[in-house]
């Protein structure tokens, strides 16, 4: 199948911290469709030579294995070039239809990584253009908007010159292996599913915490914040894939209107669980990794005064027959006492007790996203051979089965960027998102904005390498559970 790859953005910071990497990993491991052009556009004047020479360049960023032979770039730089735009130009957008047209592949994507706000200019333009065909696949990075309205605008623009079948909206946890595995484990097993439902499960908690800070992102992070980089999309998306209901097949629109259903389902908020469910922070000075690090508001980019938040907390719940009553929290935040993702299946205890187990703990299954990618469920057993079953008083001692994704699997391993790239070239929308789903979530996200727009007390400071404010313990604390760390 031969395609054109059009990167938009070409010269920007994702094509070569991901997107370059990932098509790499592709082309080493032979999955990459033969026959492909990739065009990096950008407002710089360079040749198709220099612009492989600088992607060339930043591979030697590449961490270790990932990282081409110079044998190995050659061979994949003759897939590179490169074409100058100046992006509100229509004559610019002409060239490139006259580029393209050289080769009439079979799949030409447009795949937009550049500021969203040029999203619907690039759209309207490529329209104009006639370079919207049947073949033209459409790939749009978050953030899509900073709100409701303003994705709504952007979908609207967008839905006008692509048909949805050709909308790839990415959200890159999607990709990743974890995530697809916890489709595996829930649609591909019967052993979990009898238990996954309000009668068995106490406390669902999704936790996606970072060591890093906003690196040089500051700018960019100080009018989005938390609950806009990670809650609205990452969380939520996780969220749906642990809460939803088995879909009828695994296609597409089968499991994104069970993921729609979830999110029409989640608690509207109210002004009292405004203030009580929702806790933002911001990192203040302190160390990671024995190295002392900055505050926020000493980072570059970043007001002195800023409110924006690194870290938020909160709690919710689903309202239909499975999940009512069942508390799911979530939180993120960067400068955090590890980099840790992963979604924590608390269980009930047992409804008689006839041992002693210690205290407060009951069964659990733990999904680890990253950086361990596996599945841990705790247990209770014993290891005493003296008191048989029938002494009394006998006290059970937690253990784990542990699950190892990447020891067993290791190189098969497809990274998410390289798995959504492909996805994309072959046309599989099963791991993106639909703009009926996108809107629910920033619908459901909003209220918060409004909430902390209007509220004079800003986010609560937390020491840089600690898991945020005391105030997202006590949260949890009043439903009687505690973060797993805490526990
Ligand atoms: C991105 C956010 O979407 O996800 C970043 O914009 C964040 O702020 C990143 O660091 C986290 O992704 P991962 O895959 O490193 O967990």
């Amino acid at each position: 199948m031969a395609f054109d790859l059009v990167f938009f953005g070409g010269t920007g910071d994702l094509v070569w911290r991901k997107l370059m990497p990932a098509l790499f990993q592709a082309f080493r491991h032979g999955t990459l469709p033969e026959g492909g052009r990739i065009i990096g556009v950008g407002r710089d004047d360079l040749s198709d030579a220099q612009y492989r020479q600088s992607i060339q360049t930043k591979f030697e960023k590449v961490e270790g294995e990932k990282r081409p032979s110079s044998e190995e770039f050659a061979r994949f730089a003759d897939l590179l070039c490169y074409v100058r735009m100046d992006l509100s130009r229509p004559e610019d957008y002409a060239a490139l239809q006259q580029r393209l047209a050289e080769r009439q592949t079979d799949t030409v994507v447009m795949y937009l990584s550049t500021a969203p706000i040029l999203f619907t200019t690039i759209c309207e333009q490529l329209a104009a253009a006639g370079l919207n065909t049947p073949q033209t696949r459409i790939v749009l990075e978050k953030p899509l908007g900073h709100d409701l309205a303003s994705n709504r605008a952007i979908n609207a623009v967008v839905g006008k010159v692509f048909k949805e079948q050709q909308i790839f909206r990415i959200d890159h946890y999607l990709g990743k292996p974890s995530v697809q595995n916890l489709f595996a484990l829930r649609f591909g097993n019967t052993l979990f599913e009898p238990l996954w439902r309000r009668e068995h499960i106490a406390n669902i908690q999704i936790t996606m915490a970072e060591e890093l800070g906003v690196e040089k992102r500051g700018g960019f992070y100080e009018g989005t914040g938390a609950l806009r980089d990670m809650v609205q999309n990452h969380a939520l998306q996780l969220l749906c894939a642990i809460a939803m209901e088995p879909p009828i097949n695994a296609h597409a629109d089968a499991i994104r209107d069970e993921k729609l259903k979830v999110l029409r389902a989640l608690r509207r908020w109210t002004p009292e669980t405004l203030s009580q469910h929702v806790i933002r922070g911001q990192y203040s000075a302190g160390s990671v990794d024995g190295q002392p690090v900055p505050g926020y508001r000493d980072e570059s980019g970043v007001s002195p005064t800023s409110s924006t938040e690194t870290f938020v907390a909160l709690r919710t719940e689903i309202a239909n027959w499975r999940w009512a009553g069942v508390p799911f929290y979530i939180r993120t935040g960067k400068r955090m006492a590890a980099r840790a993702a992963h979604i924590e299946i608390n269980f009930r205890p047992t409804p008689h007790q006839i041992f002693h187990t210690p205290l407060g703990q009951a069964n659990k299954l733990v999904i680890h996203l990253q950086p361990k990618d596996g599945l841990e469920l705790h247990l209770f057993a014993t290891g005493q051979s003296k008191r048989g079953l029938g002494s009394t008083g006998q006290t059970l001692a937690p253990v784990h089965l542990d699950l190892d994704f990447d020891k067993r699997f290791g190189s098969e391993r497809v990274g998410a960027y390289e798995r959504l790239l492909l996805d994309v070239l072959d046309g599989r929308l099963n791991l993106f998102v639909r703009s009926d789903e996108q809107e629910e979530a920033w619908r459901w996200v909003e209220p918060i904005l409004q909430h902390w727009a209007t509220e004079p007390v800003g986010p609560r400071p937390y020491n840089a390498g600690t898991w945020g404010p005391s105030a997202s313990s006590a949260m949890i604390a009043r439903d009687g559970f505690c973060w797993g760390e805490e526990c």
